[in-house]
């Protein structure tokens, strides 16, 4: 399943909280799983609980989705590979049959292009009533695929058909079904206005550190993983400020750009930029300078120059500082010449921890590997809990996918507040 994306659509049912360890199975097998919770469904699971184990977009309102430029529901209805609704209630499939749409789960089913399965748990009456057969049989008909219900004791203590189907038959027809689905072809989105109402600033690119007018000492960096994330966050809906180091990219669309050359400068920019809600610190900064450049040029023919270097400002331990104006996510970078992922990760988990940052993306820069300048990146994402291998992606994806992490976090954020 990897790369595949299940979105589920948790009904308010008893049986809603089995569909937690399904997003816990279907992520071990690599697929993404963004959820829709309605309000019933939010009765029985709360959104943090399934943003935690879902890492992905936890959707629970209609309204919040519709971007004036760009109807949410409908792109969340035609992103994913496959729809899962579990556990279907007879109130869900019997809007499901007669087309209503008012909320954000029937709006996504009627307006998906995409295989649904449909996982029934309800009462045994409630199963066998001619109005749910006739629904379920017209469901049957409109192309809708069925697991379930199992049979058995129910939650209501009656006995019969009515049971969620288990998990294992569950993951079987979703195999199944993704295997004869074909892949969607995702463009490069994130969740539609899924950051609205947010601020975020991110440094990207290298910083130039004079030794005199014409010369500097400088970090490789091309700039494209810092300006992708910007591009995304701005997608996502962020207002979004860039702090860029000399690069030769054009400026994102949508982002406010602020173009610096030192490490002092950007420092200097980031703090203005403040507050703000999300701080992404790409930027490959210099970590020395020096001391008392040159005001002219200096000339050769005498001995070479001893360049006397003081530290530089660190860009992500300074925002990442507790204090009144520190993000609520602080995401830093680790770019490190080591090429065993666990050596790798031992060393981000270090970074992460003396930054005080929340997350860390580490990669690994050494020569032969084309990060640096190229468009792709191998990344561990490294979080308190764990760290997760993103294996070799575009840069542009890993933006994305970062992206959708935050908002999933910034979310799950809100509503534990
Ligand atoms: N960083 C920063 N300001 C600095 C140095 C680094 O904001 N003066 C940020 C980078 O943007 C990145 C993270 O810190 O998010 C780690 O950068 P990295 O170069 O991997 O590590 P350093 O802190 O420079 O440490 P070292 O070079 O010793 O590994």
């Amino acid at each position: 399943m990897d790369g595949r994306r299940v979105l589920l659509i948790i009904p308010g049912g008893i049986a809603a909280y089995k569909c937690l360890e399904l997003i816990r199975l279907l992520r071990a097998q690599g697929a993404e799983v963004p959820v829709v919770l309605t309000k019933g469904g939010g009765q029985f699971v709360t959104p943090l609980s399934v943003s935690a184990l879902s890492g992905a977009n936890v959707y629970t309102d209609l309204h919040g989705l519709i971007d004036e430029a760009e109807m949410g529901h409908i792109r969340l209805s035609r992103d994913s590979d496959l729809i899962v609704v579990a556990p279907a209630t007879a109130d869900i499939l019997a809007k499901m049959t007669s087309g209503l749409a008012g909320d954000l789960a029937t709006a996504v089913l009627l307006a998906t292009d995409k295989p649904v399965l449909v996982a029934p748990a309800m009462n045994v009456k409630m199963w066998e009533h001619p109005a749910t057969m006739r629904n379920v049989a017209q469901l049957r008909d409109d192309g809708i695929r069925f697991v379930g219900p199992a049979s058995g004791a129910l939650a209501d203590g009656e006995v019969g058909p009515g049971r969620l189907a288990e998990l294992s038959d569950l993951m079987t027809s979703i195999e199944g079904m993704l295997a004869d689905a074909p892949v969607v072809d995702r463009p490069a989105l994130v969740a539609v206005a899924s950051l609205a109402g947010m601020t975020a600033l991110v440094t990207s690119g290298p910083t130039f550190e004079p030794i005199d007018p014409v010369r500097f000492i400088s970090n490789a960096s091309s700039g494209k993983q810092g300006h992708a994330i910007a591009a995304a966050l701005a997608r996502a809906g962020a207002q979004t400020t860039l702090i860029s180091g000399p690069t030769d990219l054009p400026d994102p669309d949508g982002v406010m750009v602020h173009r610096v050359r030192t490490a002092q400068d950007m420092l200097a920019a980031a703090t203005a930029a403040l507050p703000a809600d999300i701080a992404v610190c790409a930027a490959a900064v210099s970590d020395w300078r020096v001391a008392e450049p040159n005001g002219t040029k200096i000339k050769k023919g005498g001995a070479p120059p001893v360049l006397n270097l003081i530290e530089n400002p660190d860009i992500l331990a300074t925002l990442a500082a507790p204090g009144p104006d520190r993000p609520g996510l602080v995401v830093g970078f680790a770019a490190e010449t080591e090429s065993d992922p666990d050596a790798l990760v031992t060393i981000a988990r270090e970074k992460r921890e003396a930054k005080a940052c929340d997350w860390i993306i580490a990669n690994d820069v050494t020569p032969g590997t084309d990060t640096f300048g190229g468009d792709h990146n191998a990344v561990q994402f490294v979080t308190e809990p764990g760290a997760e291998s993103w294996g070799r992606l575009e840069k542009v994806q890993v933006a994305e996918r970062l992206v959708a992490r935050i908002a999933a976090q910034m979310s799950a954020m809100a509503g534990a507040a």
